[in-house]
């Protein structure tokens, strides 16, 4: 059998039409959007058209988004940015509000912020994963200046309720800001509805080329220049903008929309199946995470008395890709802040594998990984399933 890929939370392949439109501009469309020439023009009508793109996927206009380098720089840029802003117009002490179970690209930032004095309040979450909106409200202050939540988890997979964060929020007027790179893609977003200010999300998690991301960030929210240089990105972000990345983001945009609904079903569909035959055939598991609130991909399952990394090296070799907590702290081979924070016993802390669904998955590969990972399980465990 070929590899069966089950790590789509982690990266996904670039879509062949995704590509096909970044091709030209590493070749015969070369120009600087700056320049006022024929080919300047050329590349600057193929960032407008990737802007207007991202945009229409968002529900926004195409001024309120500003392109990055990705999931982590959107959201140093949301954070940092609006936080020196307010830094500039004052000197009263920021408070900052987010969750425990953020990604590094929040939480690293907001660890910094506290070394500079801001004051952070990291909110708890239940044992699926989900912010309380009334500890939230309490924990609002005089000067808290931003909220950053994330709207899907990218280990577990838990969505959080969005709108209610943003209403109790505004309604102390304080601005909030959700890193939606999990989510983009998976769930319907749109940044009216929700009434967010900002939102960041990552071109390579939704088939879109890695190195390229967006901010979404509301008409109206100042933000401090991240990179200073040029007037690119309003003086936001300066430097030459990177055109074929750009292009492929805003087609990707466009094909994540345009199959929304459809992938939506379908690998919720393969997600539950992989679900129930784990939990058919393979005893003291554990499924982390909440089972409804949930991106339609994504799979967390603690195998009591297994060592994840040497059950993810096993599967490895048998042909299946999966990951242990999240990709950006494998590696690093620490218990998941996600899972602690979930208050998961300790057998089951150390023993999650994550499985992530996407679009070349099909039901055979489903069937195929969890009898191996089965057959595997019950190896480790002396065979006793
Ligand atoms: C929730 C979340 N935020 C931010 C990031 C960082 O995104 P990027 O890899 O594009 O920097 C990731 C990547 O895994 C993520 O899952």
């Amino acid at each position: 059998m070929e590899r069966i890929y089950l790590d789509y939370n982690a990266t996904t392949p670039v879509k062949p039409e995704v590509l096909a439109e970044m091709l030209p501009y590493f070749s015969v469309e070369y120009g600087n959007p700056s320049s006022l020439h024929r080919h300047g023009r050329s590349a600057r009508i193929a960032v407008d058209t990737a802007r207007e793109r991202v945009a229409v996927s968002l529900g926004c206009a195409g001024h309120e988004i500003i392109f990055t380098s990705g999931g982590t720089e959107s959201d140093n840029l949301a954070i940092y940015g609006y936080l020196e802003k307010l830094a500039e117009s004052g000197n009263r002490k920021l408070h900052v509000i987010t969750s425990v179970i953020e990604h590094n690209a929040v939480l690293k930032v907001c660890q910094h912020l506290e070394g500079r004095g801001v004051e952070v309040t990291y909110l708890p979450v239940s044992g699926e994963g989900i912010v309380d909106v009334e500890i939230l409200k309490s924990s609002i202050k005089e000067n808290t200046s931003l909220v950053s939540i994330m709207a899907a988890n990218n280990e577990i997979g838990t969505i959080q309720p969005l709108s209610d964060i943003i209403k109790i929020s505004h309604e102390k007027g304080v601005p909030v800001h959700v890193d939606a790179v999990q989510a983009f893609g998976k769930i319907p977003l749109n940044v009216r509805e929700l009434g967010v200010d900002m939102l960041s999300i990552s071109g390579h998690k939704f088939y879109g080329p890695k190195g390229s991301g967006a901010l979404y960030v509301r008409r109206g929210m100042q933000l401090e220049a991240f990179v200073r240089g040029g007037s690119q990105e309003r003086g936001i972000r300066g430097g030459t903008e990177n055109i074929p990345a750009i292009v492929g983001l805003g087609k990707a945009c466009e094909t994540a929309m345009s199959c929304l609904q459809e992938n939506f079903i379908r690998e919720r569909m393969l997600r539950d199946r992989l679900q129930t035959l784990i939990l058919k055939n393979i005893r003291d598991v554990r499924i982390n995470g909440d089972s409804e609130k949930r991106i339609p991909n994504t799979l967390n399952v603690s195998f009591s008395g297994i060592e994840a990394e040497a059950l993810a090296v096993r599967l490895d070799i048998e042909g299946i890709s999966v990951s242990t907590g999240s990709a950006c702290s494998s590696g690093a081979s620490q218990v998941s802040h996600v899972l602690r924070a979930l208050g998961s016993p300790p057998e089951f802390l150390g023993s999650a594998i994550r499985f992530s669904i996407g679009l070349e998955t099909t039901a055979e590969q489903i069937n195929h990984a969890a009898l191996i990972t089965a057959d595997m399980v019950a190896g480790m465990r002396g065979k006793e399933v």
